[in-house]
């Protein structure tokens, strides 16, 4: 399948916060509805960031806020509004323990702006001490938006050159491109062993028109995410738009696919699904009412009293009675168990050598009786790790907002005036800014009666999210004049021109001081394909 190769840029639309005035930064959720399909090939609109929590789980970047040592200013500000299991990886951050960030780009057209926040929380993680890589996604490029070699070095130059410009250090941290990079392919290929077809018609709405290739990128990507954890497996947080999140819950099972073993609880040598192991769990609490010798209780006798708990009968009560009737005499007993996933033979045999305390043998399975479910988590990475396993942490990420285009609506890279590129003459910055869409009122007399409406001005997303930089007072004294009718949109906008053509001005000067050392950089920029048809 074959997509249109002018839609990688196109920012969706933030949703409208509530205009109830507070004076605050943007806001962290809320909005309204239309359309929240996650695609990451189509020009997807994430209008309603809400629903992202409540349907996909992402949780909110806010409650991990505190634990997150000196946040950057997009976290402050709401601007990365939500995560998928960050804590590992701020804990990490903060004991001083191993982690990596990890973010990769399509090179189907100039960085502009809303790239320029992902190359930000690159650098800034990697300014925190992770081990930070950055990637050229250029089999993606080639395969599933057709883009010709030729178009694709020359974009994947100008990234780099501006990622660089950022502040990322190539001595300290990783660049590549897929096409080159033999260990990110042959890892995508272990990995596609997992990855089935019906999943990606399930996750992607991939079909039988389908391109092979794009299919590949996929497991690709899925490669690029886990590569961080080649040498030795550590927290890694993918900072991206929240687009790409069907991608991030495919590589976290596909992570915990590769597993040698995976720990779960039990309560006897049978299994159970999770709603039963909570209701037996709730019976073993409740021994005391039910077995003859509290010290060993049995399966039966918990049965029974399960069988009577709660007011009506559910699924899954049922099916705990019957799984604990059938192990009659056996005792009902608290252990972590090992599942065999993917062990070796002589994996599972060092497992069990190394589990300390009571421990009970199974076929495919192993039961330690005197282990917590952090410390059998623990081991098991341990002992796959030792056996040559990879051992992946599941993969973490945090998502921005996307920028409002500037002349209202989408960010699009098919309409320049709606994006401001990296490239872009700094004056041609200036002219854009000057030009764009307000939330400011008809007349400059409403506007000091009823204040503008920062909330939805592109303009102010601009401070917000860029021409502030780290300085939060200045944003949000941007934000109070504006909404208290202090501050009319024609000066507005000509100091966030003025600092925007001041930003492009410095950025592409740091640019060309780079552009002289790319050689020194291990990087193949021009790509050793042969030429196609394309773009
Ligand atoms: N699919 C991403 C995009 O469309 C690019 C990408 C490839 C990526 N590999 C990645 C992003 C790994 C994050 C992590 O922009
Ligand atoms: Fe936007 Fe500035 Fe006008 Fe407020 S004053 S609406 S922030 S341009």
């Amino acid at each position: 399948m074959t997509r249109e190769p002018d839609t990688d840029a196109d920012e969706p639309t933030p949703d409208d916060p509530p205009a109830d005035g507070t004076p605050t930064e943007p806001l962290s959720d809320g909005g309204t509805v239309d359309d929240v399909a996650l695609d990451p090939w189509g020009s997807s609109t994430v209008s309603d960031y809400r629903k992202l929590f409540e349907e996909f789980g992402i949780e909110q970047f806010e409650a991990v806020l505190e634990e997150v040592p000196g946040p950057h200013y997009l976290m402050r500000r709401g601007v990365i509004f939500g995560h998928r299991d960050y804590r590992p990886v701020a804990r990490a951050m903060r004991e001083d323990d191993p982690w990596a960030a990890l973010s990769g780009f399509m090179p189907t057209g100039d960085p502009h702006i809303g790239h320029k926040m992902v190359f930000d929380e690159i650098v800034w993680h990697q300014k925190q001490g992770g081990d930070a890589y950055a990637l050229i996604a250029d089999l993606e490029a080639h395969s599933a938006r057709g883009l010709s070699w030729a178009t694709i070095d020359e974009h994947t130059r100008n990234y780099i050159l501006s990622l660089l410009a950022l502040g990322f250090d190539p001595e300290d941290g990783d660049l590549y491109r897929q096409s080159t990079n033999r260990e990110v392919q042959d890892l995508a290929f272990e990995l596609g062993i997992e990855a089935n077809f019906s999943e990606f018609q399930a996750i992607y709405g991939f079909d039988g028109e389908t391109d092979v290739s794009h299919m590949e990128s996929v497991v690709t990507q899925m490669a690029d995410i886990l590569y961080p954890q080649l040498d030795e497996p550590k927290p890694t947080v993918i900072p991206v738009g929240p687009d790409q999140d069907p991608h991030m819950r495919f590589a976290r099972d596909l992570a915990e696919r590769m597993r040698f073993f995976k720990v779960t609880d039990a309560f006897a040598s049978f299994e159970l699904t999770d709603t039963e192991r909570e209701l037996v769990g709730i019976a073993y609490d409740h021994r005391e009412e039910f077995a003859e010798d509290p010290d060993r209780p049995r399966c039966g006798a918990a049965g029974e009293w399960l069988a009577d708990y709660g007011t009506s009968a559910t699924e899954a009560r049922d099916s705990a009675v019957e799984k604990l009737d059938n192990a009659g005499k056996e005792p009902l007993r608290p252990r972590v168990r090992f599942l065999d996933r993917n062990a070796t033979d002589a994996a599972f045999d060092a497992l069990i050598e190394a589990i300390d305390g009571e421990k009970r043998r199974y076929d495919a399975h192993v039961d330690a009786f005197d282990l917590d479910h952090a410390a059998a988590e623990e081991l098991a990475r341990e002992i796959e790790v030792d056996n040559g396993g990879y051992g992946f942490v599941p993969p973490s990420s945090i998502y921005h907002r996307f920028m409002t285009g500037l002349t209202g609506g989408k960010m699009s890279s098919s309409i320049p005036a709606s994006h401001i590129s990296l490239l872009d003459d700094p004056e041609e910055g200036y002219d854009k800014v000057k030009s764009a869409t307000t939330g400011g009122r008809e007349t400059a007399e409403e506007q000091r009666k009823k204040g503008g409406k920062a909330d939805e001005c592109p303009v102010y997303e601009l401070y917000a999210y860029l021409l502030s930089g780290d300085d939060d007072e200045f944003a949000k004294e941007v934000y109070d004049e504006c909404v208290g009718g202090d501050r009319l949109c024609g000066g507005c906008k000509e100091q966030a021109a003025e600092l925007m053509e001041q930003f492009l001005e410095d950025h592409q000067a740091k640019r060309e001081e780079w552009e002289a050392k790319l050689d020194e950089l291990d990087f193949e920029f021009d790509s050793p394909r042969k030429p196609t048809s394309g773009d």
